[in-house]
């Protein structure tokens, strides 16, 4: 194939992808805050005829290809995110209409499970299951990445609109993790935070750009209550020690030992929940656990 035909064929597929996210644009600005029986009931009749694109049966689920992003988002670049001024400007309810109580004007739940850096999230999926009642996070710094989520957990929720698990508790945010987590949480508001298979930074200067470090644990223990969990897995050896080393380094964490981590469903979970971890298994790579409990704040330090 000649240069001019590679790059033609490159332009033809980027347009391609362009077209199917602007269209998917189209369907999740409409549906982004649909609880579902009413968003189906809603649109019928509707003055001005909605386009194609933004109808309920426009909503399927995404084809990640369409969303694929560079791999690496560097975490201290300016990425004109968006964020609270405190937790209490925060406005959950387009997040999760469901749980919004219109009458009383308030949400009727909080976030308690947070993803970090959830990628594709597969995690948040299985978390929607297995926790019904429990809102869960997932954080993401890549546009498209989070994009492709935001546009699967849409897809669910129109699919389950009637089941129990209906995908309502569930939501994602693009966000840097690394900035701004006490702008989202309050004081001990989350129960369980999950750190699955997070970049490697393998270079020694950019280890820095690592998302546990000294620093980030105290904003972590700060957002976690006592006797949360942070969750971690890798198949970088060396990131593991590293995250062990800090964690352990930490007053304010302890490790759970591995009957512990036998018997948790959420170590089940992320072992091959996460799109990194089934490629992983499917490698036939190695995997590391590491799971420590939020300790209570000593008195002097309150
Ligand atoms: C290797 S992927 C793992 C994704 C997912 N947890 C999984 O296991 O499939 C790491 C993810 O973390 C995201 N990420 C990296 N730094 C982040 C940050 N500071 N805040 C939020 N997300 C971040 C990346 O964009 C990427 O999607």
């Amino acid at each position: 194939m000649s240069t001019e035909n590679t790059l033609e064929a490159k332009v033809s597929a980027a347009t391609k992808r362009k077209e199917y996210r602007e269209k998917k644009e189209e369907t999740r600005k409409a549906f982004k805050q649909a609880r579902f029986e009413e968003a189906a009931a809603g649109s019928e009749g509707s003055p001005s005829p909605a386009p194609e694109s933004a109808t309920p049966e426009a909503v399927e689920l995404p084809r990640k290809r369409f969303y694929r992003q560079r791999a690496h988002s560097n975490p201290f670049s300016d990425h004109r995110l968006e964020y609270p001024r405190s937790p209490d400007c925060m406005n959950w309810s387009t997040l999760y209409p469901g749980y919004y109580d219109e009458e009383k004007s308030q949400m009727t739940a909080g976030v308690e499970i947070a993803d970090v850096g959830c990628g594709y999230g597969g995690l948040l999926i299985n978390l929607a299951k297995s926790f019904p009642e429990t809102l869960c996070l997932g954080m993401e710094i890549r546009v498209q990445v989070t994009q492709y989520v935001e546009d699967r957990i849409i897809a669910l929720r129109k699919k389950h609109a009637e089941d129990k698990a209906n995908f309502q508790n569930i939501s994602v945010l693009r966000g840097n993790a690394m900035k701004f987590l006490p702008n989202f949480f309050r004081k001990g508001q989350l129960s369980k935070m999950f750190f699955c298979f997070p970049d490697p930074h393998f270079k020694q200067r950019k280890h820095k750009a690592r998302i546990i470090t000294n620093t980030l644990l105290s904003e972590y223990a700060y957002v976690l209550r006592e006797g949360g969990v942070v969750y971690t897995i890798t198949d970088v050896h060396d990131l593991h020690e590293w995250m062990v080393k800090h964690l352990e380094e930490h007053p304010l964490f302890e490790r759970l030992d591995e009957a512990w981590e036998k018997q948790d469903k959420c170590v089940q979970l992320m072992w091959n929940s996460t799109e990194e971890g089934q490629k992983v298994s499917r490698n036939k790579g190695d995997k590391w656990i590491a799971c420590y409990r939020r300790l209570p704040t000593p008195d002097d330090c309150d």
